[in-house]
């Protein structure tokens, strides 16, 4: 995200009425995105799903309602929220699913009461689902026995993740379900994005490989999931995916899926960060540089203190992950120098310029003063999502802009917040 193409927007002037840190979303990046899925999924029979564990802000899940993309949820107030912004979750529409590998809160109380689609990552959830009541149609995720995020952390499949049904064993969870009268309808696993374009497409290319081999045992079939994890260009350096190459797998494998199956089957994707991740950037303000002097245990280091934290992105800071930092109208050819950006919180991790190995990677910005505005930028999938209030601070708020004008979609959280749900009642 350039600095200077938020539809004209200042953002000094957002910050003056809303503080910082902000997250800042443009309406036009998060359209050039969605119009990159839609493209994906126009032939007959493709359909995709946002995995709204990305970014459930309710104005996003309405603009990918608004170009029919339907929804992955993970609890059930993901699927709530989703029915908020205008999602059915009636079954026979199959809009929402819901992915997860434990139920938890009202998960079993949204399923029953809508009947929205469970997909179970786990075998007992089986027997969870009938005490609970339910007798519907159910999803099942598989572990394939083989899958790679786009971080260590991210282990998708095989036999180290936890998540989904081991495959061997998904047989032997639908002949059961057959018999308690809840038929598989979909089949679903998510190997996640792996670190490059190139094991992406390998990767889903194989999972189709592995679907083919199962999807005849499921006489009540309709659509299988290839799950997200579209990767993202995070790195000036990296690749980003050749759509067409990938549209072409998805109308092979859901032509090959129908032949085999002698009727029309949907084939399913659910990216989330690469609908999202452009979409926004945390809006920061440097409060402070201060500097440290080499000596026996490292180098001295240059930190740039800005408002913002982990509590705000936490990628950085758990992952290691790399996010595009500017500063908000440098000149282009400002004399650089590397910096460590650091953040409020009373910990030494946090920090948004650091490796997987939780080093230090300073990074070159503009000369810069206090006063400045920093802007991290990719900050869309999992940023929001994924924050906290940490250390009693409150979540930051949430601008959108469209056409020119930006909108506040969630205010800053107040001290009332935080202490909200806060009680001393005897049980
Ligand atoms: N479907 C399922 C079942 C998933 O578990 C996920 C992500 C997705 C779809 C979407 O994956 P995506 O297209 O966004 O890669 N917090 C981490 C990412 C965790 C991903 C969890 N599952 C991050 O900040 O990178």
């Amino acid at each position: 995200m350039d600095t200077e193409t938020f539809q004209g927007v200042d953002l000094r002037w957002i910050a003056e009425r809303v503080g910082t840190p902000f997250y800042l979303y443009d309406a036009q990046r998060l359209q050039a995105r969605i119009e990159h899925i839609v493209a994906l999924t126009t032939a007959p029979g493709l359909q995709a799903r946002y995995a709204m564990k990305a970014c459930s802000a309710r104005r996003v899940l309405e603009c990918m309602r608004a170009h029919h993309i339907w929804i992955d949820a993970v609890s059930g107030n993901e699927a709530l929220r989703a029915q908020a912004a205008g999602y059915s979750l009636n079954p026979l529409v199959s809009e929402v699913l819901l992915t997860s590998d434990v139920f938890r809160d009202n998960a079993l109380e949204v399923i029953c009461a809508h009947g929205v689609l469970p997909n179970l990552g786990s075998p007992g959830m089986l027997r969870q689902l009938v005490a609970a009541g339910y007798r519907g149609a159910i999803a099942l995720r598989l572990n394939p026995g083989f899958g790679h995020g786009h971080i260590q952390g991210c282990d998708t499949g095989g036999p180290s993740s936890k998540h989904g049904i081991w495959f061997a064993d998904a047989l032997s969870v639908a002949q059961e379900a057959e018999r308690l009268g809840l038929p598989v309808i979909l089949l679903h696993a998510h190997v996640g994005s792996g670190p490059t374009a190139e094991e992406f497409l390998a990767n889903m290319q194989r999972l189709v490989d592995f679907f083919a081999e199962q999807v005849e045992a499921y006489p009540h079939l309709q659509a299988v999931n290839l799950g997200g994890g579209l990767p993202y260009p995070y790195r000036p350096e990296s690749m980003a995916i050749d759509l067409q190459r990938f549209t072409r797998l998805l109308q092979d494998a859901q032509e090959r899926f129908s032949r085999q199956l002698g009727r029309s089957v949907r084939l399913e994707i659910e990216p989330g960060r690469y609908c999202v991740a452009a979409a926004a950037c945390v809006v920061t303000r440097i409060t402070d540089i201060k500097r440290t002097a080499s000596n026996e245990k490292g180098p001295g280091q240059t930190f740039v203190m800005v408002d913002a934290g982990f509590c705000d992105l936490v990628r950085p800071a758990m992952y290691g992950a790399f996010h595009r930092i500017s500063v908000w109208q440098a000149a282009a050819d400002a004399p650089g120098e590397p910096v460590v950006l650091a953040g409020p919180l009373c910990e030494s991790g946090d920090v948004f310029t650091r490796d997987s190995a939780e080093f230090l990677q300073p990074r070159s910005l503009p000369q810069t003063q206090p006063g400045d505005l920093v802007l991290i930028h990719d900050a869309g999938a999992y940023g929001t999502t994924m924050s906290s209030n940490y250390n009693s601070l409150g979540r930051a708020p949430q601008i959108w802009v469209e056409n020119g004008t930006p909108y506040v979609m969630s205010r800053r959280e107040t001290f009332a917040d935080i202490v909200h749900t806060e009680c001393f009642t005897a049980l």
